[in-house]
């Protein structure tokens, strides 16, 4: 059986993940802030036949991640995907900028994402064929100049070198690592107004997630599996 483990897997495209690896019939670590308000994902866990296991996890805080170890043990963690985020306080421009919002979003997207690969190590070691996926954004690449988010730009940027240094580390552990563009999609950090649903997110990634292997180690994709000019 497979065995997924997914950060803010309460609402928006990491819900949908954790749903669409469930209904496969994955066995789903489903890791949030507060299990006790995540009403969707409590309700995906109830009908899943004891396959979701619902625990608490704040990427942004060292002790919690610990404690979201306890929670997996020894298990094998076939699929770890990084998916919380934040978009690091609004505005985000030159003259009006929260300083405590955008190190959280560093603390978030760029140092949690290594701390949990780092705490995990052991169950995806014990995995046969074991894969990271990160969740960043097109904000990361040089190649998509967008104005004003400062924290956020920097947070996604962050991290796709994080994962990329991760890559060459752990490939000889055969450990793939990768990061992915979801797409512009309709949650509450998206907007209505976004491109497409998160589960048409979710399928896209779980679908890029399946064809991965230590021959793309490093990569940086988009939804669709198109790779991501960086
Ligand atoms: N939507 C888009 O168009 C878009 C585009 C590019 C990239 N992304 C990326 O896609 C990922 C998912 O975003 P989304 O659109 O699904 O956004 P979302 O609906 O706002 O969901 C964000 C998730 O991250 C969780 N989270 C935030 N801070 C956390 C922390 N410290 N520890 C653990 N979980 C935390 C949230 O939990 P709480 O409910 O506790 O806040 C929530 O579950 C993010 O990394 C985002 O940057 C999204």
């Amino acid at each position: 059986m497979t065995h997924v483990l997914i950060t803010g897997a309460n609402r928006g495209i990491g819900l949908e993940l954790a749903r669409a690896y469930a209904n496969e019939g994955a066995q789903v670590f489903a890791f949030c802030r507060n299990p006790a308000g995540a009403d969707q994902l409590n309700a995906l866990a109830s009908s899943a036949n004891g396959r979701v296991t619902v625990a608490a996890m704040d990427v942004g805080d060292g002790t919690s991640i610990a404690t979201g170890k306890k929670v997996v043990g020894d298990a094998p963690i076939d699929i770890l995907i990084n998916n919380a985020g934040v978009l690091g306080g609004h505005p985000q421009t030159l003259d009006s900028i929260d300083f405590d919002a955008w190190m959280d979003a560093l603390k978030i997207m760029t140092i949690g994402p290594f701390r949990v690969v780092q705490t995990f190590l052991p169950n995806l070691k014990a995995a046969s064929e074991p894969k990271v996926m990160t969740v960043t954004s097109q904000l990361a690449a040089s190649t998509w100049p967008f104005g004003t988010t400062y924290a956020y730009s920097s947070a996604k940027a962050g991290v796709n070198k994080v994962m990329q240094t991760l890559a060459l580390d752990l490939k000889g552990d055969g450990i793939a690592v990768s990061m992915i563009h979801p797409g512009w999609v309709k949650t509450d950090m998206g907007g209505p107004g976004a491109d497409i649903t998160p589960q048409e997110s979710a399928a896209g990634i779980k679908a890029v997630i399946a064809g991965l292997s230590l021959a793309h180690t490093g990569k940086f994709y988009k939804w669709n599996g198109d790779i991501h000019p960086w």
